[in-house]
């Protein structure tokens, strides 16, 4: 493998800002779609083209036709999410930097580092073994609103024997997994408006409303100091993972211990005690406060009483909850916590369902054995805590949705020093490629 010309094509994809959130980078999300383009052609496929490119294009590929093989649909995102907080970033997110082994950048495993993987170990195949179809977005950290809309429009594209996701990561180093849920989300701006206008802290303090005030206790009611979710109904559909489940996870390579000393680094875990850790990252829902709008923050100080305030919060979703159902939740929660005397309201910016996948395809068997192969140990059925929108959509047809992926846990994704181990894409690349081959003779 000629790693040093495959770490500088990467690093060209990589050095590409394509932040989809930010409207400033919608050119930069179009250079990384034009990246993935030719590097489609590069790979012989016939049909290359941007697909719903009303906000950052989705490129589509089709393959070098392999007459009887099986169709394998490769899913993957371009777009990466904001680098922020600069400063603390060792080297600059988009110069990207191999320290100790490690690929530096934002995108390197989230997911630029692993589409990359996935098509150099088509290239690596000489001749590519199966029909391959490709679908790489530009909005997957934003929803994927485009991409759900040309799902819904043409559900016959994306017809295939298996799809394929490596956008995830081993569940330890040296323990590759697929991933047999993903948890949904519900992404939204609460805010809480108090008065005509800002007003003097001196003049109007005691006795006139605070916007921050009322939106902090309203955040507070939702949710107790023991980790439990106070929007109501929101648990009833939560589906216990069954006894079986358990005991598999009880099994895994992860330690609660380690998992705060090295990977959280903080004083202490939060949450509901009386389920184990791994329950709280992948059986149970979450709220989360994102950022706080409003009021004075700049330099210095001024004396005021901010009118309004806004909270960017999401719930993450697990199985049977749906999407819409905790959007009403939410929404009821925050009118009802609210006091009369303040304008509350929720604005929803995005969200998915919680994705579900039975890994008994025998694709899956081949991907067990591709890894055996190449690292010694084969996949380990696990869940996530993160979420890929469009992946119940892509699962609708009835094809096997195979997740996995080449990260470690402790990448950072969307964190400063995100990184790839330059060991796991070498790895990687050997792994597709014998995926891919097995899948060309053995078939599905
Ligand atoms: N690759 C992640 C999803 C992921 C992370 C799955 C870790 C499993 C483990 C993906 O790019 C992602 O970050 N998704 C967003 C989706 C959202 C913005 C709609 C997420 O989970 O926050
Ligand atoms: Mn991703
Ligand atoms: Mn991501």
């Amino acid at each position: 493998m000629d790693t040093d010309r495959l770490l500088h094509e990467l690093t060209d994809f990589l050095r590409i800002p394509s932040v989809s959130t930010l409207p400033a980078h919608s050119a930069d999300c179009r250079a990384a779609a034009e990246w993935v383009k030719a590097e489609l052609r590069r790979l012989g496929c016939r049909d290359v083209q941007f697909l719903a490119s009303g906000t950052h294009p989705v490129v589509w590929g089709v393959g070098p036709e392999v007459p009887g093989a099986p169709t394998l649909l490769i899913y993957g995102h371009y777009d990466v999410q904001p680098p922020d907080p600069l400063g603390e970033w060792t080297t600059a997110p988009f110069e990207p930097t191999v320290r100790d082994g490690k690929l530096f950048a934002r995108g390197a495993a989230d997911d630029k580092g692993q589409v990359f993987c996935l098509l150099k170990a088509i290239e690596a195949c000489g001749r590519p073994p199966v029909n391959f179809r490709f679908l790489i977005e530009g909005e997957e950290e934003y929803g994927s609103r485009v991409l759900f809309e040309l799902l819904q429009r043409e559900p016959e594209r994306t017809r295939a024997d298996a799809v394929l996701i490596a956008d995830m990561a081993y569940i330890a180093p040296r323990w590759p997994a697929v991933y047999t849920m993903l948890r949904g989300l519900c992404y939204a701006e609460i805010t809480v408006r108090t008065a005509r206008s800002d007003l003097h802290s001196g003049e109007f303090g005691g006795a006139a409303p605070n916007a921050h005030e009322e939106l902090l206790r309203l955040l507070g009611r939702l949710k107790s100091p023991d980790g439990k979710i106070n929007v109501p109904g929101l648990y009833s559909a939560v589906r216990r993972p069954t006894k079986a489940e358990l005991a598999t996870w009880k099994s895994l390579p992860f330690s609660e211990s380690e998992f705060l000393k090295h990977r959280v680094q903080a004083n202490a875990l939060t949450g509901l005690k009386r389920y184990s850790v791994l329950e709280r990252l992948w059986a149970l829902p979450t709220f989360e406060i994102h950022g706080i709008m409003g009021g004075f923050t700049s330099d210095g100080a001024k004396t005021v009483i901010p009118a309004e305030a806004t909270a960017k919060v999401s719930l993450r979703l697990v199985p049977d909850q749906k999407l819409k159902t905790v959007e009403r939740q939410l929404a009821a929660a925050v009118k009802r916590f609210a006091p009369r005397y303040v304008q509350a309201s929720v604005r929803f910016l995005h969200g998915a369902d919680p994705a579900v996948v039975k890994v008994t395809h025998p694709a899956f068997q081949l991907l067990d054995q591709a890894f055996r192969e190449v690292v010694g140990r084969g996949t380990v059925p696990a869940r996530a805590g993160g979420s890929i929108p469009v992946v119940p959509a892509l699962g609708k047809g009835g094809a096997p949705v195979i997740l996995t992926g080449i990260g470690l846990p402790d990448d950072r994704l969307h964190a400063p020093n995100e990184k790839l181990n330059l060991t796991q894409l070498w790895d990687g690349i050997r792994v597709f490629r014998r995926f891919y081959e097995l899948l060309g003779t053995k078939g599905v």
